[in-house]
């Protein structure tokens, strides 16, 4: 699905990048050559950023219990 029209990018790139390290939406755009221009997928962008770094630190939530 796209996220960002501007740039088009999808979920999956955004999520991607996100497993890779990038936090912030900002970060994420500049990891695919990007940049934000309207700002109208920010919020949509950054949720998908939390979710996945949310599912990334699990295993070492666990592997530390
Ligand atoms: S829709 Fe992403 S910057 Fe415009």
């Amino acid at each position: 699905m796209y996220v960002c029209i501007c740039n088009a990018l999808t979920d999956y790139e955004i999520g991607l990048v996100s497993k890779q390290g990038a936090r912030t939406v900002d970060a994420a755009y500049a990891a695919l050559g990007s940049k934000v221009c309207c700002g109208q997928c920010r919020c949509t962008a950054q949720d998908i950023i939390d979710e996945n770094a949310q599912s990334a630190a699990q295993p070492m939530l666990m592997a530390a219990e």
